[in-house]
Protein backbone atom coordinates (compact mmCIF):
# COMPACT_ATOMS: atom_id res chain seq x y z
CA UNK A 1 0.00 0.00 0.00
CA UNK A 2 2.75 2.43 1.09
CA UNK A 3 4.42 1.46 -1.91
CA UNK A 4 1.95 2.72 -4.65
CA UNK A 5 0.91 5.55 -2.35
CA UNK A 6 4.82 6.81 -2.06
CA UNK A 7 4.95 6.30 -5.97
CA UNK A 8 1.96 8.24 -6.10
CA UNK A 9 3.00 11.35 -4.54
CA UNK A 10 6.58 11.35 -6.18
CA UNK A 11 5.43 11.57 -9.70
CA UNK A 12 2.17 13.74 -9.17
CA UNK A 13 3.87 16.55 -7.01
CA UNK A 14 7.19 16.22 -8.69
CA UNK A 15 6.71 19.95 -10.11
CA UNK A 16 4.11 21.23 -7.54
CA UNK A 17 3.62 21.56 -3.95
CA UNK A 18 2.65 19.14 -2.17
CA UNK A 19 0.49 20.62 1.17
CA UNK A 20 -0.18 18.34 4.32
CA UNK A 21 -4.18 18.41 3.84
CA UNK A 22 -3.45 16.98 0.18
CA UNK A 23 -1.34 14.93 1.75
CA UNK A 24 -3.78 13.75 4.30
CA UNK A 25 -6.35 13.54 1.70
CA UNK A 26 -4.53 10.93 -0.11
CA UNK A 27 -2.63 9.11 3.06
CA UNK A 28 -6.89 8.25 4.06
CA UNK A 29 -9.07 8.22 1.68
CA UNK A 30 -7.44 7.34 -1.69
CA UNK A 31 -7.72 4.24 -3.56
CA UNK A 32 -4.83 3.44 -1.73
CA UNK A 33 -5.89 4.81 1.99
CA UNK A 34 -6.18 4.08 5.10
CA UNK A 35 -9.87 3.76 5.33
CA UNK A 36 -10.30 2.16 1.81
CA UNK A 37 -8.57 -1.34 2.83
CA UNK A 38 -10.30 -4.39 3.75
CA UNK A 39 -10.98 -4.04 7.68
CA UNK A 40 -13.61 -1.32 8.92
CA UNK A 41 -10.78 0.52 11.20
CA UNK A 42 -12.97 2.17 14.05
CA UNK A 43 -13.59 -1.60 15.00
CA UNK A 44 -12.31 -4.11 17.81
CA UNK A 45 -10.04 -5.98 14.37
CA UNK A 46 -8.82 -2.53 13.20
CA UNK A 47 -7.04 0.29 14.45
CA UNK A 48 -8.70 2.33 16.96
CA UNK A 49 -11.82 2.25 19.20
CA UNK A 50 -14.29 4.89 19.97
CA UNK A 51 -17.45 5.51 22.05
CA UNK A 52 -20.32 3.43 20.09
CA UNK A 53 -17.63 0.85 20.29
CA UNK A 54 -17.05 0.63 23.96
CA UNK A 55 -20.63 1.29 25.34
CA UNK A 56 -24.08 0.81 23.36
CA UNK A 57 -25.16 3.47 25.87
CA UNK A 58 -23.28 6.14 23.69
CA UNK A 59 -26.12 5.14 21.32
CA UNK A 60 -28.99 5.27 24.15
CA UNK A 61 -27.92 8.40 25.51
CA UNK A 62 -27.51 10.68 22.05
CA UNK A 63 -31.52 8.91 21.51
CA UNK A 64 -32.12 10.80 24.19
CA UNK A 65 -31.16 13.77 23.20
CA UNK A 66 -32.99 13.66 19.96
CA UNK A 67 -36.20 12.75 21.15
CA UNK A 68 -35.90 15.32 23.35
CA UNK A 69 -35.07 17.73 20.73
CA UNK A 70 -37.26 17.41 17.92
CA UNK A 71 -40.31 15.41 16.79
CA UNK A 72 -40.22 15.04 13.47
CA UNK A 73 -37.68 14.95 10.67
CA UNK A 74 -34.91 12.80 9.71
CA UNK A 75 -31.65 12.67 10.62
CA UNK A 76 -28.37 12.12 9.40
CA UNK A 77 -24.93 10.35 11.03
CA UNK A 78 -21.55 11.28 9.01
CA UNK A 79 -18.94 8.75 9.18
CA UNK A 80 -20.79 5.93 10.25
CA UNK A 81 -17.86 3.93 10.68
CA UNK A 82 -19.33 0.29 11.40
CA UNK A 83 -22.92 1.33 11.82
CA UNK A 84 -22.58 0.73 16.01
CA UNK A 85 -23.84 3.80 16.28
CA UNK A 86 -26.55 3.79 14.28
CA UNK A 87 -27.59 0.30 15.32
CA UNK A 88 -28.28 1.72 18.76
CA UNK A 89 -30.02 5.28 17.90
CA UNK A 90 -32.62 3.24 15.32
CA UNK A 91 -33.98 1.15 18.75
CA UNK A 92 -34.88 4.11 20.48
CA UNK A 93 -35.77 6.44 17.72
CA UNK A 94 -38.95 6.39 15.62
CA UNK A 95 -37.19 8.68 12.52
CA UNK A 96 -35.34 7.88 9.55
CA UNK A 97 -31.69 7.86 10.02
CA UNK A 98 -29.66 8.58 7.13
CA UNK A 99 -25.64 7.56 7.08
CA UNK A 100 -22.92 9.52 5.63
CA UNK A 101 -19.29 7.34 5.09
CA UNK A 102 -16.65 8.33 2.62
CA UNK A 103 -15.20 4.79 3.47
CA UNK A 104 -15.75 2.43 0.79
CA UNK A 105 -15.11 -0.66 2.97
CA UNK A 106 -17.32 0.98 5.61
CA UNK A 107 -19.84 2.18 2.91
CA UNK A 108 -20.37 -1.22 1.85
CA UNK A 109 -20.72 -2.99 5.14
CA UNK A 110 -23.43 -0.19 6.39
CA UNK A 111 -25.46 -0.93 3.12
CA UNK A 112 -25.48 -4.76 3.75
CA UNK A 113 -26.62 -4.17 7.24
CA UNK A 114 -29.35 -2.59 5.34
CA UNK A 115 -28.65 1.17 6.78
CA UNK A 116 -29.53 3.97 4.19
CA UNK A 117 -26.08 4.64 3.58
CA UNK A 118 -24.27 7.09 0.57
CA UNK A 119 -20.83 8.05 0.04
CA UNK A 120 -22.32 11.60 -1.38
CA UNK A 121 -24.13 13.84 0.76
CA UNK A 122 -26.04 15.18 -2.46
CA UNK A 123 -28.29 11.95 -2.33
CA UNK A 124 -29.76 13.15 0.37
CA UNK A 125 -30.63 16.15 -0.37
CA UNK A 126 -34.28 15.67 -0.51
CA UNK A 127 -34.85 14.70 3.13
CA UNK A 128 -35.74 16.82 6.01
CA UNK A 129 -32.87 16.35 8.08
CA UNK A 130 -33.16 18.10 11.28
CA UNK A 131 -30.36 16.75 13.36
CA UNK A 132 -27.20 15.70 12.16
CA UNK A 133 -24.74 14.17 14.38
CA UNK A 134 -20.58 12.53 14.33
CA UNK A 135 -18.63 10.63 16.20
CA UNK A 136 -14.92 11.39 16.11
CA UNK A 137 -15.56 12.36 12.19
CA UNK A 138 -13.78 16.28 12.08
CA UNK A 139 -10.51 14.94 13.73
CA UNK A 140 -10.10 12.93 10.53
CA UNK A 141 -10.84 15.37 7.59
CA UNK A 142 -7.81 16.47 6.54
CA UNK A 143 -6.13 19.47 8.09
CA UNK A 144 -3.26 22.04 6.38
CA UNK A 145 -0.35 22.74 8.71
CA UNK A 146 0.33 27.04 9.57
CA UNK A 147 3.68 27.70 10.58
CA UNK A 148 4.73 31.01 11.90
CA UNK A 149 8.13 32.30 11.77
CA UNK A 150 8.75 36.15 12.74
CA UNK A 151 5.14 37.01 12.60
CA UNK A 152 4.58 35.67 8.93
CA UNK A 153 2.44 32.76 8.32
CA UNK A 154 4.08 30.01 6.31
CA UNK A 155 2.29 26.58 5.43
CA UNK A 156 4.30 22.98 5.75
CA UNK A 157 4.69 20.97 2.23
CA UNK A 158 6.27 17.58 1.29
CA UNK A 159 9.28 17.37 -0.31
CA UNK A 160 9.11 14.22 -2.24
CA UNK A 161 12.02 14.33 -4.14
CA UNK A 162 14.63 12.88 -1.93
CA UNK A 163 14.57 9.14 -1.08
CA UNK A 164 13.04 9.90 2.59
CA UNK A 165 9.44 12.38 2.39
CA UNK A 166 10.83 15.36 4.16
CA UNK A 167 8.50 18.78 5.42
CA UNK A 168 9.11 22.40 3.83
CA UNK A 169 7.59 25.43 4.03
CA UNK A 170 5.86 27.59 1.00
CA UNK A 171 3.92 30.56 1.30
CA UNK A 172 0.53 30.44 3.26
CA UNK A 173 -2.42 30.10 0.68
CA UNK A 174 -4.67 32.91 0.67
CA UNK A 175 -7.72 31.24 1.91
CA UNK A 176 -5.95 29.59 4.64
CA UNK A 177 -4.27 32.85 5.86
CA UNK A 178 -8.04 34.38 5.51
CA UNK A 179 -9.48 30.99 7.69
CA UNK A 180 -6.36 31.90 10.63
CA UNK A 181 -7.65 35.94 10.64
CA UNK A 182 -11.60 34.80 10.79
CA UNK A 183 -11.07 32.75 13.95
CA UNK A 184 -8.87 35.32 15.38
CA UNK A 185 -5.78 32.51 16.04
CA UNK A 186 -3.04 34.24 17.11
CA UNK A 187 0.53 32.54 16.19
CA UNK A 188 1.88 30.98 19.68
CA UNK A 189 5.98 30.21 20.05
CA UNK A 190 6.79 27.20 18.82
CA UNK A 191 3.48 25.91 18.46
CA UNK A 192 2.32 24.74 14.34
CA UNK A 193 -1.39 25.44 13.89
CA UNK A 194 -3.77 22.65 12.80
CA UNK A 195 -5.96 24.65 9.81
CA UNK A 196 -9.30 23.26 9.69
CA UNK A 197 -10.60 24.78 6.76
CA UNK A 198 -11.85 21.25 4.79
CA UNK A 199 -13.92 21.37 7.92
CA UNK A 200 -15.20 24.29 7.56
CA UNK A 201 -16.08 23.35 4.06
CA UNK A 202 -17.75 20.74 5.19
CA UNK A 203 -19.53 21.80 7.43
CA UNK A 204 -21.26 24.65 4.87
CA UNK A 205 -22.62 21.81 2.74
CA UNK A 206 -24.68 20.56 5.58
CA UNK A 207 -26.07 24.13 6.10
CA UNK A 208 -26.32 24.75 2.68
CA UNK A 209 -28.16 21.31 1.93
CA UNK A 210 -30.06 20.74 5.03
CA UNK A 211 -29.96 24.07 7.54
CA UNK A 212 -30.91 21.66 10.29
CA UNK A 213 -32.21 22.58 13.69
CA UNK A 214 -29.31 20.78 15.35
CA UNK A 215 -25.59 19.88 15.53
CA UNK A 216 -24.14 17.44 17.73
CA UNK A 217 -20.45 16.63 17.77
CA UNK A 218 -18.05 14.36 19.63
CA UNK A 219 -14.07 14.87 19.26
CA UNK A 220 -10.92 14.76 21.26
CA UNK A 221 -9.89 18.57 21.18
CA UNK A 222 -9.35 21.26 23.04
CA UNK A 223 -10.10 24.92 23.66
CA UNK A 224 -7.50 27.55 21.78
CA UNK A 225 -7.10 29.15 25.07
CA UNK A 226 -5.27 25.92 26.23
CA UNK A 227 -3.88 25.37 23.55
CA UNK A 228 -0.24 26.31 25.13
CA UNK A 229 -1.07 24.08 28.14
CA UNK A 230 -0.40 20.96 25.68
CA UNK A 231 3.16 19.64 25.28
CA UNK A 232 3.15 19.24 21.57
CA UNK A 233 4.28 21.88 18.63
CA UNK A 234 1.62 19.96 16.78
CA UNK A 235 -1.20 18.04 17.37
CA UNK A 236 -1.24 15.69 14.55
CA UNK A 237 -0.66 11.70 15.20
CA UNK A 238 -0.93 8.94 13.82
CA UNK A 239 -2.86 5.43 15.05
CA UNK A 240 -2.17 1.68 13.97
CA UNK A 241 -3.47 -0.83 15.31
CA UNK A 242 -4.51 0.77 18.53
CA UNK A 243 -1.51 2.15 19.05
CA UNK A 244 0.12 5.37 18.46
CA UNK A 245 2.28 5.10 15.18
CA UNK A 246 4.81 6.80 13.46
CA UNK A 247 5.62 10.32 12.09
CA UNK A 248 2.70 10.94 9.81
CA UNK A 249 4.85 10.79 6.69
CA UNK A 250 6.67 7.42 7.70
CA UNK A 251 4.67 4.78 6.33
CA UNK A 252 1.59 6.67 3.61
CA UNK A 253 -1.33 4.38 4.19
CA UNK A 254 -0.59 2.23 6.24
CA UNK A 255 -1.55 5.01 9.56
CA UNK A 256 -4.38 6.33 10.73
CA UNK A 257 -3.52 10.15 10.47
CA UNK A 258 -5.36 12.34 12.80
CA UNK A 259 -5.56 15.37 15.60
CA UNK A 260 -7.15 17.40 17.88
CA UNK A 261 -9.96 19.53 16.46
CA UNK A 262 -9.59 23.41 17.47
CA UNK A 263 -13.42 23.38 19.15
CA UNK A 264 -12.93 27.53 19.35
CA UNK A 265 -12.84 27.62 15.63
CA UNK A 266 -16.31 24.79 15.64
CA UNK A 267 -18.06 26.95 18.20
CA UNK A 268 -17.22 30.51 16.56
CA UNK A 269 -18.25 28.74 13.20
CA UNK A 270 -21.62 27.83 14.56
CA UNK A 271 -22.45 31.21 15.80
CA UNK A 272 -21.37 33.04 12.70
CA UNK A 273 -24.04 31.04 11.40
CA UNK A 274 -26.81 31.69 13.70
CA UNK A 275 -26.45 28.66 16.09
CA UNK A 276 -26.76 28.89 19.90
CA UNK A 277 -23.60 26.85 21.14
CA UNK A 278 -23.12 24.68 24.17
CA UNK A 279 -19.59 23.02 24.34
CA UNK A 280 -18.92 20.35 27.32
CA UNK A 281 -17.34 17.69 27.65
CA UNK A 282 -18.46 14.44 26.84
CA UNK A 283 -19.14 13.13 30.40
CA UNK A 284 -20.96 15.95 31.03
CA UNK A 285 -23.54 15.64 27.76
CA UNK A 286 -24.09 11.59 29.42
CA UNK A 287 -24.49 13.31 32.45
CA UNK A 288 -27.56 15.97 31.02
CA UNK A 289 -29.27 13.06 28.97
CA UNK A 290 -29.57 9.81 31.31
CA UNK A 291 -26.13 7.91 32.75
CA UNK A 292 -26.89 8.16 35.68
CA UNK A 293 -30.39 6.28 35.19
CA UNK A 294 -29.01 3.96 33.02
CA UNK A 295 -26.09 3.04 35.45
CA UNK A 296 -27.94 2.87 38.65
CA UNK A 297 -30.33 0.18 37.04
CA UNK A 298 -27.44 -2.05 35.33
CA UNK A 299 -26.08 -2.19 38.97
CA UNK A 300 -29.54 -3.07 40.88
CA UNK A 301 -29.33 -6.08 37.97
CA UNK A 302 -25.92 -6.98 38.70
CA UNK A 303 -26.69 -7.77 42.16
CA UNK A 304 -30.15 -9.70 40.82
CA UNK A 305 -29.18 -11.68 38.18
CA UNK A 306 -27.56 -14.71 38.58
CA UNK A 307 -23.70 -15.44 36.98
CA UNK A 308 -23.77 -15.75 33.39
CA UNK A 309 -26.24 -12.34 33.38
CA UNK A 310 -23.79 -10.86 36.00
CA UNK A 311 -20.51 -11.09 33.40
CA UNK A 312 -22.43 -9.39 30.62
CA UNK A 313 -23.96 -6.80 32.94
CA UNK A 314 -20.65 -6.03 34.29
CA UNK A 315 -18.87 -5.58 30.74
CA UNK A 316 -21.32 -3.19 29.86
CA UNK A 317 -21.27 -1.62 33.13
CA UNK A 318 -17.37 -1.10 31.84
CA UNK A 319 -18.23 -0.15 28.69
CA UNK A 320 -20.50 2.21 30.35
CA UNK A 321 -17.80 3.88 33.18
CA UNK A 322 -15.04 3.78 29.99
CA UNK A 323 -17.18 6.86 27.92
CA UNK A 324 -18.18 8.26 31.22
CA UNK A 325 -15.09 8.58 32.68
CA UNK A 326 -12.89 12.56 31.97
CA UNK A 327 -9.53 10.52 31.85
CA UNK A 328 -10.41 8.75 29.15
CA UNK A 329 -13.62 9.26 26.52
CA UNK A 330 -15.22 11.38 28.81
CA UNK A 331 -12.63 13.94 28.47
CA UNK A 332 -13.69 14.53 24.74
CA UNK A 333 -15.77 17.64 24.15
CA UNK A 334 -19.09 17.44 23.53
CA UNK A 335 -20.73 20.55 20.94
CA UNK A 336 -24.36 20.76 20.57
CA UNK A 337 -25.34 23.76 18.27
CA UNK A 338 -28.74 24.66 17.61
CA UNK A 339 -30.24 26.72 14.95
CA UNK A 340 -32.01 30.06 16.72
C1 LIG B 1 -12.59 7.74 13.32
S1 LIG B 1 -13.79 7.01 12.31
C2 LIG B 1 -15.21 7.09 13.37
C3 LIG B 1 -16.30 6.14 12.99
C4 LIG B 1 -17.56 6.21 13.86
N1 LIG B 1 -18.15 7.52 13.82
C5 LIG B 1 -17.25 5.81 15.28
O1 LIG B 1 -17.40 6.65 16.16
O2 LIG B 1 -16.89 4.66 15.50
C6 LIG B 1 -14.10 8.28 11.11
C7 LIG B 1 -15.00 7.83 10.01
O3 LIG B 1 -15.42 8.97 9.26
C8 LIG B 1 -15.37 8.68 7.87
N2 LIG B 1 -15.27 9.98 7.17
C9 LIG B 1 -14.24 10.83 7.14
N3 LIG B 1 -14.52 11.94 6.43
C10 LIG B 1 -15.80 11.79 6.01
C11 LIG B 1 -16.69 12.61 5.25
N4 LIG B 1 -16.30 13.79 4.77
N5 LIG B 1 -17.93 12.15 5.02
C12 LIG B 1 -18.32 10.95 5.48
N6 LIG B 1 -17.53 10.13 6.22
C13 LIG B 1 -16.29 10.55 6.48
C14 LIG B 1 -14.18 7.76 7.75
O4 LIG B 1 -14.23 7.00 6.57
C15 LIG B 1 -14.32 6.91 9.01
O5 LIG B 1 -15.14 5.78 8.79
Amino acid sequence: MSKDLTSFFKENYKNKNLYFDEYMDNCLYSKFGFFNTEVVRSSKEGDFLTSPEVSEYFGLIIANFINEKINDGDILEVGAGTGSLAEEIVKHVDKNLYLLESSKTALANLKNKKFQAEEKLEKFSDKNIDIIYMNELLDNVPCAIGVNKDDKWYEKIINTNKEKFEYDLAEIREENYEWIKKYNLQPMEGIELEIQLNSEKLLNSFIDIFNPKYFLIFDYGYEYKDRDKKPYASLIRTYKEHHLSSEPLELPGETDITYDVNFTFVEKYFESKGYKVELMLQTNFLDKYGFENIYKKLKQNYQKFSDIEKLKIKSQLVGLEAIHNERGLGGFYTLVAEKI
